[in-house]
Parts: structure tokens; C-alpha cells; sequence
């Protein structure tokens, strides 16, 4: 009945000269947690997006718990969603809950984080991620001036959750810029902590993030050494280590990269003590997603631009990457604020 009634409208206003593609399909939105603000920002972007288009839309948010995103999707697949979009908290644990919504032939999407080993997925759309990290490398090589400083230059890294996907591309990314200065001698990491997973961190938290580098800052700095450079891979990270600092070191102040431009970083890209961050803005990403179910749903070609980066297990998923920027307070004002994705008074806070 609410179907019918959904249709009928549709056609009235495409019989106006409106524009509607979506004929009141639920549109499933799963995402992995609220607690960190990006998501929040993309759960919004999605949800106001596909409605515009005539979608209903059922967001849900995991709080970054596994076994809650499981039953928020097995819920979605049983209450008939037509498509499913997923922000994987966990890329490796998604494989039986995407079977049945293949059985129920519910496409799927990828969002930002791709779903490993199940052929379920459709779609992938992200950020270039591999960017991302690169971005934050040459960053770092250029503050330093590794060009043509000999250094030596002190650095430490932080990545995210070892079971998100974008963690090999992001830390990857990085490694492939400072790899080469670390073998020549010009950069050290005197905790020696260098593999993704001595410094990855569970959740992507803050707090584990900090205690760790209090840890680092305790146990390699506390006798005056200088640390020069930190390789944060996102801003929630990064704030773990900005905490660290601002209580145990006293020495000249590291540049630190990071990642989303979170409302929290900002102020600390404002008064350096973040150097940079790594804007990925939600509102394009979620424009491509909504092509992306428009297209799928129509039957008609989907756009992707990449078919070589992101294999999943199962084979190579088509992917669409759209392209991040880097942030610094000489272009924060201009690319966050003028763009109108904050306002200047929640940057004040
Ligand atoms: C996203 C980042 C985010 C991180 C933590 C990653 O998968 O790509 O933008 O900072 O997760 O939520």
C-alpha cells in the first residue's frame, strides 16, 4: 500500500517535469560508529542525499561493535532493503551476513572501508586511500626539508585499526615516501616500532593512541631527545598524540600529520600543534555513492574510475576514488569553512 502510494507520487511529479529517480526504495545505511565525527558527517550527507532523490533511507550506526553491525544488517536484508551500503568496522567479519543479502540479491556498496573475502560486494567507493598516506608522507618530507637536510631526524608513527582495509593503504602509502629516508639514514624511529602492527591501534582510539605514545615519550625522549615528525594516520590518532605531548615533552615541537579534519583537530591545525590533515570530504563521497544506487538500481552503468587497486579476496572490486586534499592552516579557511562544510563558530568551538 505505502508502495503504491510512493509510486504514484513518483509519477506525478515525473507527469510535473520533476526529476525523481527513486521510487521510494529503502536504502540500507550502515555505519560503523558515532563516536568519531566523520562518520557522523557521512551518515548525514547519505541520509539527506538519498532522500532529495525520493529514497527512503534506514541508517544505522554500529557503535563500533561487530556483532551490532551484523544484526543491524541481517535486519535491513529481513525488513526488504533494496540495496545496502556499508562502512565495515571490521572488514573480515561482514562475509556471513553478505551471503544472505546475496541470496536476497540485495546489492551492496562499499563505503570508504572496503569488505574483505565475500563476493557479495557490488561496488566500492572511497577516497584514493593510497593518497591519503602518501599525501602525509611527502608532507613530512617536505618540513623536514629531506631533500636536502642530512638529519638525523627523529620520527614516530601511529595507524588505525589493523582490520580496516584503508589501514594497508594509508600506512602503505606513507611507508613508500619515508621507507627510502628511513634507509638512508636520514630518518630514525628510536622506539623501533616501524611494522603496521606495532603501530596500528585498535578502534582508531584516542586513548590507546595516547597511551602508547606516553609509553614511546616516556621511554625514548625523556632524556631531552628530540622528536621531529610523527606519522598520524588519521586525526583520532593524532589528538592521542597531541594529549601525550602537551604532558610528558618538553622539547621543540614534532610536526604530526593526520586525517579527516575533524572539528576536535582543527583548533590544533589553527596553533600547530597539528601541522596538516588530510581533508576527505563526506559530501562528495556521498554524491558518488547516491550515482552509484541510482545507477545500480536502473539497471544502467555504474561509474567507477578505478578496476586494478582493490581486490578483496574475492577478485577486484570496481571502485570509484575521489580525491582528498591536504589541509594546513594557510588553506583551512578557504577549503572547510568558505566550502561551507563548517561554520566558523564550530571551529571556535
Ligand atoms: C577512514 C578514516 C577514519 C578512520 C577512523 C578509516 O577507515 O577512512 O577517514 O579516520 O577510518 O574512523
Amino acid at each position: 500500500m505505502y508502495k503504491k502510494v510512493l509510486l504514484a507520487v513518483a509519477a506525478a511529479t515525473m507527469m510535473m517535469g520533476l526529476t525523481v529517480s527513486a521510487e521510494g526504495e529503502t536504502i540500507g545505511v550502515s555505519m560503523p560508529t558515532k563516536d568519531l565525527q566523520r562518520w557522523v558527517q557521512d551518515g548525514e550527507n547519505m541520509q539527506a542525499q538519498l532522500e532529495e532523490k525520493g529514497y527512503t533511507v534506514d541508517l544505522q550506526y554500529a557503535a563500533n561493535d561487530v556483532q551490532t553491525q551484523v544484526s543491524q544488517i541481517e535486519n535491513m536484508i529481513a525488513n526488504g532493503d533494496q540495496l545496502l551500503v556499508i562502512s565495515a568496522i571490521e572488514g573480515d567479519s561482514l562475509g556471513t551476513v553478505l551471503a544472505t543479502a546475496k541470496e536476497a540479491e540485495i546489492p551492496v556498496i562499499a563505503y570508504d572501508r572496503l569488505i574483505m573475502n565475500t563476493d557479495a560486494v557490488s561496488y566500492y567507493a572511497t577516497f584514493d586511500n593510497y593518497l591519503v598516506g602518501k599525501t602525509q608522507g611527502e608532507y613530512i618530507v617536505e618540513a623536514l626539508d629531506l631533500e636536502n637536510q642530512d638529519g638525523p631526524f627523529n620520527l614516530e608513527m601511529v595507524t588505525g585499526d589493523p582490520g580496516d582495509n584503508n589501514v594497508n593503504f594509508f600506512f602503505g602509502g606513507a611507508m613508500d615516501v619515508l621507507q627510502p629516508y628511513i634507509d638512508e639514514g636520514k630518518l630514525v624511529v628510536p622506539s623501533g616500532q616501524m611494522t603496521k602492527d606495532e603501530v596500528a591501534t585498535a578502534g582508531w582510539d584516542t586513548a590507546t593512541a595516547q597511551s602508547r605514545f606516553e609509553n614511546i615519550l616516556s621511554s625514548f625522549y625523556a632524556d631531552g631527545t628530540n622528536l621531529d615528525a610523527v606519522l598520524a594516520s588519521n586525526d583520532s590518532t593524532a589528538l592521542g598524540v597531541v594529549n601525550a605531548l602537551a604532558a610528558n615533552y618538553t622539547g621543540e615541537y614534532p610536526v604530526i600529520t593526520g586525517q579527516d579534519c575533524d572539528i576536535a583537530n582543527v583548533p590544533h591545525i589553527v596553533d600547530g600543534t597539528q601541522a596538516m590533515s588530510v581533508f576527505k570530504d563526506t559530501r562528495t563521497l556521498a554524491a558518488q555513492v547516491v550515482e552509484m544506487v541510482d545507477a545500480i538500481l536502473a539497471g544502467e552503468e555504474v561509474p567507477v574510475n578505478d578496476t586494478e587497486t582493490y581486490d578483496n579476496g574475492t577478485g577486484i572490486i570496481p571502485s570509484f576514488l575521489c580525491e582528498p586534499v591536504a589541509v594546513t592552516v594557510d588553506n583551512y579557511e578557504e577549503i572547510l569553512i568558505d566550502s561551507g562544510y563548517y561554520t566558523a563558530d564550530q571551529i571556535e568551538g
